[in-house]
């Protein structure tokens, strides 16, 4: 009888978590957002990352040599204040070796700061699901290491060869 009862409380269950997950985003809770907008938010993340990443790394290339040259992290920034500006998302570069060119450049909210912890223990992605404004929003910390040569001219020999992350924030739609 015990099992029994175990038994369909267990199927009870499993029907309310599955009747849940099949309405998550219909419901209009910003709090469930609708899982193919999360994973074509993620995807969004993929795509800026890649070019982010191959923008700094072309430029750092073709015209930073020395520690007088402005670095590609200066035009990375003015392209997010761009991204930000224009409302599409927030990016930024930031830290995770406790010793920053910029002060300014060092983790600030929660989730930077969680995200340099979890970059710092040897994960290479971190995300969080959060509400801004009552809409739901997808934030994602991806690592950022010391790629070539000249990254090392600048910023010096790192733990793990480990400079930084940069952390996003997109609306999920
Ligand atoms: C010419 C010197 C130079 C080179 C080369 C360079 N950086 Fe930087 N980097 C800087 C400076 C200066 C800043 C601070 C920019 C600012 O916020 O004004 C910075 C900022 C950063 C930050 C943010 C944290 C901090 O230290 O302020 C990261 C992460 C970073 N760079 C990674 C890289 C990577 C990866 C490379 C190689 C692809 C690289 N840098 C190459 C000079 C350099």
């Amino acid at each position: 009888m015990r099992t029994r009862q175990r038994l369909v409380r267990t199927a009870f269950l499993t029907a309310a978590i599955a009747l849940s997950w099949g309405n998550a985003g219909k419901t209009g809770d910003p709090n469930v957002p609708d899982p193919q907008a999360l994973e074509r938010t993620r995807e969004q993340v993929r795509m800026l990352d890649t070019l982010y990443k191959n923008a700094v790394v072309s430029i750092t290339k073709n015209y930073v040599s020395q520690q007088a040259d402005v670095p590609a992290a200066a035009v990375a920034k003015d392209v997010f204040e761009a991204m930000k500006s224009g409302k599409y998302h927030n990016a930024r570069l930031i830290d995770v070796t406790g010793r920053p060119k910029n002060k300014e450049n060092v983790a600030k909210t929660d989730f930077e700061k969680a995200a340099v912890e979890a970059i710092r223990s040897g994960k290479d992605y971190f995300e969080e699901v959060a509400v801004v404004d009552g809409k739901p929003v997808l934030r994602a910390a991806t690592v950022v290491p010391a790629v070539m040569e000249q990254c090392i001219v600048c910023h010096g020999k790192r733990e793990k060869n480990l400079l930084g992350t940069i952390v996003y924030e997109l609306p999920i739609k």
